[in-house]
């Protein structure tokens, strides 16, 4: 079953053809990140207009790149929640259209599920039977997603057959790398610098507070960016008004590394804890993680270190928003619910697992 996913729920469109939610015959985007830099993050109304133009060529790029055709295709899967309104509802109309001109089957699915079934996709040109057996997450299976835009945990015991441990309180995990990364006086997304930085930084220059949400599985990230900026402010002067975007003009090379690490540690120590506790309670067979975040090197070493079974990461363009995954999610989603009416669809901006 060969299935178009189409993906428009941040600043990326994105459209992918995958075959029964395993084989990514394409998977092709088109990143709008050039166009928010200069304002420091995602402003919903560009990122709107620019998958207006983008979405067509993309899906026309997916088929070209798969060598396949409308006849070759079963159905359609589309993001319809959560992400920004403008964004999702670009990609969800040209879904809608696309099922009916065309008289394909379609569902709507969960972008933060998608995450999580990036996971079931083998890596493009890895040899499908190794990857088969190396790959697949068996239930029952812990997964962690942690993005720009969500930080959660789940107990899956089988597809669709989940419990939400935990999520965040406040910021995502990624948003506090984006958050950071510019008052240490870099651009947007600013995670990957973290890390890059974070390499040549001492992670025990300050002590950072991991937040404490009561022995529960939920996540809070506003303190520890607080933190991070009342440490840089005090290291420029310890003028708490100093705003945050020029803070970093007054720092050493040496101390932004620092920050960079130490920020980084507590940030990816609390994650890991929390995977380390629900494993232990749990008892999985496997543990995978999904969104931007997992491309984090610190994250899956640590993870590696602390955990007793081998962690399922997907390769990193399969963790940043892609179609691949949502095709991959409408596979399965396709195995047990009836296509949806594509008059019918609904977008859900705040639409939770
Ligand atoms: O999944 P994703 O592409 O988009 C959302 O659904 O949000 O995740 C993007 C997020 C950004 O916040 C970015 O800074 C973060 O993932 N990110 C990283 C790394 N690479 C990307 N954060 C920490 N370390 C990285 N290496
Ligand atoms: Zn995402």
């Amino acid at each position: 079953m060969k299935i178009l996913g189409i993906e428009t729920s941040c600043d990326e469109s994105a459209a992918a053809i995958v075959e029964d939610g395993r084989t990514v015959l394409s998977s092709v985007m088109a990143s709008q990140i050039k166009l928010h830099t200069p304002y420091g993050g995602v402003v919903p109304e560009v990122a709107a207009r620019n998958h207006i133009e983008t979405m067509l060529p993309v899906i026309q790029e997916a088929f070209r790149a798969a060598g396949a055709g409308w006849d070759d295709i079963d159905a359609i899967a589309v993001t319809r929640g959560p992400g920004l309104l403008g964004s999702l509802l670009i990609g969800t109309m040209t879904a809608r259209t696309l099922a009916l001109i065309k008289d394909k089957p379609l569902y709507g699915v969960d972008h933060v599920l998608g995450h999580v079934y990036a996971n079931f996709l083998e890596a493009p040109g890895e040899d499908p039977e190794r990857s088969r057996r190396a790959t697949t997450p068996q239930f029952p299976f812990l997964a962690l997603v942690v993005s720009g835009g969500h930080t959660q945990l789940a107990l899956f015991r089988g597809h669709f057959d989940y419990r939400l441990l935990g999520q965040k309180l406040d910021d995502a995990v990624g948003e506090a790398f984006d958050k950071v990364a510019r008052v240490l006086g870099f651009p947007y997304p600013g995670g990957p610098e973290i890390s890059r930085l974070a390499e040549s930084g001492n992670d025990r220059a300050y002590r950072f507070p991991k937040a404490k949400t009561r022995g529960d599985y939920n996540f809070s990230y506003s303190g520890l960016k607080t933190a991070v900026l009342r440490q840089a402010q005090t290291l420029a002067g310890g003028d708490f008004r100093t705003p945050s975007f020029e803070v970093h003009e007054q720092l050493t090379p040496e101390q932004i590394a620092d920050l960079a690490a130490s920020f980084q540690k507590a940030a990816i120590d609390a994650l890991v804890d929390k995977t380390v506790k629900a494993y232990r309670e749990f008892n999985p067979k496997s543990v995978v993680i999904g969104g931007g975040v997992a491309a984090n090197q610190l994250l899956r070493d640590e993870l590696t270190r602390r955990l007793p079974i081998k962690v399922q990461f997907a390769k990193p363009e399969l963790c940043t928003d892609n179609a691949a995954m949502i095709a991959a999610l409408g596979y399965y989603t396709a195995q047990v619910q009836p296509a949806i009416d594509p008059l019918k669809l609904q977008t859900d901006s705040n639409l939770s697992m």
